[in-house]
């Protein structure tokens, strides 16, 4: 039994960019979050307010959110690791929040250079801040399914994790495989775990497609009640503190699967399509969409 409609979280601009080596233009950023827009995606995660020395890439995150044209509908939350970000993003304009936490020690101290609980502190503020306005937040649970650094992690330490950042506020918890390590068997087994402490209406899959699993990795996901599915368009991405990880799983790709299955998503493919080659060509890349490829084959 699969579900009706998913939501797809677009995190391309975010996901996708961060990890670009060449800093790619603001207005490219603004262009590419606009065109998104026209698309019917319902979120499209903008840019993070974090540390400039750490992700370079993200420096203008002001700039991005004060330079886009919010379409009505359409959230644009931000990645926001303390008060710092958060503070910063609701003076950008931010109506729309994130906060990024792990199951793994190590990959917390790479990433956000504090332990799991430190982070959780810093969590707690940034929502409890959010909350006095009426943000809402979402929240990250990265190395889901395995660490560039410690290798296997427990399904049990991704259920505490994730119950945590649910216990505090988030309204949504993302299942992170950071480096795209999982598989179906993995997938089933943690989220047989997270869904004994978090509602599965509130979770929602964020898979990299290093090892080629994540379309498989989000079925097996679909088929145990999850219907919140983040992607990038033309699946940019990986992140800058997981080594060897490679992008997000495509937004196109995602798309053509859900929508072959007869599930709704109120996206529409042939113009995520277009968004994907306009951002393929102001970076000069090919796109990681195989649907993308075999479109433009045709
Ligand atoms: P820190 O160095 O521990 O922070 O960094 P600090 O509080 O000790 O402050 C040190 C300096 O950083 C100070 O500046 C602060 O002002 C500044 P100084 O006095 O030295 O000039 N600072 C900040 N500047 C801008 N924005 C901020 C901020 N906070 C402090 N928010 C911090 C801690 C978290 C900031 C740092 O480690 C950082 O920026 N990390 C980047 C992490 C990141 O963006 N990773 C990629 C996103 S996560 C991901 O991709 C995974 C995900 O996709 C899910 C998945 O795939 O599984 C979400
Ligand atoms: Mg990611």
């Amino acid at each position: 039994e699969y579900p009706e409609f998913v939501k797809i979280v677009e995190v391309g601009p975010r996901d996708g960019l961060q990890n670009e080596k060449e800093i790619v233009p603001t207005e490219v950023k603004i262009q590419l979050i606009d065109m998104l827009s026209g698309t019917g995606l319902p979120v499209i995660e903008a840019t993070s307010f974090v540390s400039s020395k750490w992700v370079p890439q993200m420096a203008d995150h002001t700039d991005v959110l004060r330079g886009i044209q919010r379409a009505p509908h359409v959230q644009y939350p931000v990645l926001t690791p303390n008060m710092q970000g958060f503070q910063d993003a609701v003076a950008a304009g931010a109506t729309e929040v994130a906060v990024f936490g792990s199951a793994s020690e190590s990959f917390s101290k790479k990433n956000i250079n504090c332990s799991i609980d430190e982070s959780m502190l810093r969590f707690e503020e940034v929502i409890s801040a959010a909350k006095e306005r009426q943000i809402p937040v979402r929240g990250y649970v990265s190395c889901a399914l395995g660490c560039p650094h410690e290798g296997h992690i427990e399904p049990s330490k991704v259920a505490e994790v994730a119950k945590r950042l649910y216990d505090m506020g988030c309204y949504e918890i993302s299942l992170g495989d950071t480096i795209g390590i999982g598989n179906p068997g993995s997938m089933f087994k943690m989220l047989q775990s997270v869904m004994k402490e978090v509602p599965t209406s509130a979770l929602a899959v964020h898979c990299h497609d290093t090892y080629g699993q994540a379309l498989p990795n989000i079925l097996t996901a679909l088929q145990m009640g999850v219907c919140v599915v983040d992607s990038a368009v033309a699946g940019l991405g990986g992140c800058p503190y997981a080594q060897g990880s490679s992008g997000n799983v495509s937004t196109e790709d995602v798309l053509y699967m859900l929508h072959g299955m007869g599930i709704e998503t109120g996206v529409n493919l042939a113009k995520v399509i277009e968004v994907g080659d306009f951002i393929c060509s102001a970076l000069c890349r090919k796109t990681n969409s195989r649907v993308a490829q075999a479109s433009s084959r045709t």
